[in-house]
């Protein structure tokens, strides 16, 4: 028997002038994507954007429904929207933010479980990504994504 130990590797940045041109860039996107969300029943906004290998920019938001658990959250919008039309191009770089009173959040958002165990099959068949989670006084920046999900069940 022996001890384990699994190492997440994470840079906090205190700030947003502490990103680069090409993270600041798909931040924006992100926070305007986020302006974009229907959100009646939470009022939260999230937003997502994705970078990918040929720099275009996929964006999702969370889309609720009357009907609670038909609501999606914004990383699987920009997910799925990399799978229906841009599976072949793999994932350079992922933002997620979120707005409350139309604003960037001053702490992180940290994805939902069920949005880790879908980035971490987007990672599985495409290569994994860094992915940064940005509030307006904190910023982490995982190399992995699938770091924020240990273990995550694959079904192989
Ligand atoms: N939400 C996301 O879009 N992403 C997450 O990772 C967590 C939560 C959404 C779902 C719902 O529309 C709102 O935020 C409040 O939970």
């Amino acid at each position: 028997m022996k001890e384990l130990i699994l190492k997440i590797a994470v840079t906090e940045f205190d700030n947003l002038n502490e990103l680069n041109s090409l993270e600041y860039e798909l931040l924006n996107k992100a926070i305007k994507a986020a302006g974009n969300a229907y959100s009646p029943y939470s009022n939260f906004k999230v937003g997502s954007a994705l970078l990918l290998h040929d720099n275009r920019v996929v964006t999702g938001n969370n889309q609720e429904n009357a009907a609670f658990p038909a609501g999606i959250c914004a990383e699987q919008v920009a997910l799925s929207n990399w799978g229906a039309n841009f599976s072949h191009l793999s994932i350079k770089l992922m933002v997620v933010v979120a707005l409350k009173n139309e604003k960037l959040t001053d702490e992180v958002i940290t994805p939902c479980g069920e949005c880790r165990q879908v980035m971490a099959e987007v990672a599985m068949r495409n290569g994994d990504f860094p992915l940064i989670l940005a509030g307006k006084n904190r910023i982490l920046k995982f190399e992995k994504s699938v770091d924020l999900l240990p273990l995550s069940f694959m079904n192989k």
